[in-house]
């Protein structure tokens, strides 16, 4: 049975042929995930709470969300002065009740943020950001149990950190100051940096990963509490990429440095695909199952977030167009919430007997 499963995931098999007994198996993409002692959970933005179908999709699959944008500075301090934290707390009455559990996203990041911000000088900057923190994480705590405390510090070619306003007006000091003002606010949060292009064998990713390694370092050198990478996962889809040969050992590196993971946006890009419906689908399900098994093998991830869980809502739909205006495919449901060949391949790594099975940690 093992060796047929493992088989059936192998390249000679495309994901989707194993079809409706799959698919059964996985009526709940987080209770599955959950056997593997993983979370599966999903983004979601507040101008999905009217659609109920979508809703109980949500209900049904994932077991953890962050709010998409809810949380973001310039939706709760668009203006000096005024905090609003409605969004979240509409997303958290709909689902807080079923016992759904929340992400939060992000603290710093150098997009999203009011006009007010970027023309404050260093020393004022520092004190909105340290009040910032300290405000969002306290008022959450107990309610949030993770947070991405810095979204993308990184350089987008991988080489060193991004020159952001955070950056370029308080130094690199402001991700360990960031992350001290977030463990004094909520002492039990999980405090995470997350960052997209991390996960493929290309160049700049590895460059990228060991600008990450070095900032870990270095952060640890000075005590700075940090207890997760976020791995944002933002995965793009071509013929015969992105593959993901030296993530493993990456992943492990991280592990080595008492950090635990957690996979935190994950979809496939499948802008460049030139394929049909059928084989777009074909290509993006290999690519969930290749970045998957790789990720089931390593006991320090946690588990799973999807930026979405249909194609209805993707934010790749409007931030990155497909060329002939089709809507991109990215998530294992389709616009119709139906799934696809990405489900069944997700569903069939999760499903998997314990042949990866995770180690003790
Ligand atoms: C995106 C949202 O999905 C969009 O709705 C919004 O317009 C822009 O931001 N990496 C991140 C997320 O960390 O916050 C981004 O979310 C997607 C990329």
């Amino acid at each position: 049975m093992v060796a047929v499963v493992v088989c059936a995931l192998g390249q000679a098999t495309p994901p989707g042929a194993l079809g409706a007994e799959v698919a059964h198996a996985c009526s709940s993409l987080s209770q599955v995930a959950s056997r593997r002692h993983w979370f599966w959970g999903s983004s979601f933005d507040r101008q999905a709470l009217n659609d109920a179908a979508f809703v109980q999709l949500v209900k049904t699959h994932a077991s953890v969300l962050v709010p998409e944008n809810a949380l973001k500075w310039t939706v709760v301090n668009p203006v000096p002065g005024i905090r609003d934290l409605s969004d979240f707390t509409a997303i958290e009455q709909r689902f807080g009740p079923s016992g759904m559990r929340f992400r939060g996203h992000p603290l710093v990041w150098h997009e999203q943020l009011p006009e007010w911000l970027e023309t404050a000088t260093p020393e004022t900057l520092r004190e909105h950001l340290r009040q910032h923190i300290t405000w969002l994480v306290g008022v959450h705590r107990g309610r949030i149990h993770s947070w991405d405390v810095v979204n993308e510090p990184l350089a987008h070619d991988g080489q060193g950190l991004r020159a952001s306003l955070w950056l370029n007006a308080l130094g690199p000091d402001y991700i360990a100051e960031a992350l001290r003002w977030a463990r004094a606010a909520d002492p039990d949060a999980q405090l995470v940096i997350n960052d997209y292009g991390l996960e493929g064998d290309d160049p700049v990713s590895l460059l990228k990963r060991q600008s990450l390694l070095q900032l870990v370092r270095e952060l640890q050198s000075q005590g700075a509490p940090l207890d997760a990478i976020g791995l944002q996962a933002h995965l793009h889809a071509s013929a015969h990429g992105p593959t993901f040969h030296s993530l493993a050992a990456f992943l492990a590196e991280l592990r080595g440095l008492g950090l635990k993971i957690v996979v935190t946006e994950l979809d496939v890009n499948d802008q460049d695909l030139l394929d049909t419906v059928a084989g777009r689908d074909q290509r993006i399900a290999e690519i969930y199952r290749d970045f998957l098994m790789v990720l089931l093998a390593e006991p320090a991830v946690e588990g799973i977030m999807q930026w979405g869980l249909s194609d209805r809502y993707s934010w790749l739909n409007h931030e990155k167009p497909r060329r002939d205006h089709t809507p991109q495919r990215p998530l294992p449901f389709d616009r119709d919430l139906q799934p696809k060949a990405a489900f069944e391949a997700i569903c069939a790594v999760l499903a998997l007997p314990k042949v990866v099975e995770r180690s003790t940690q």
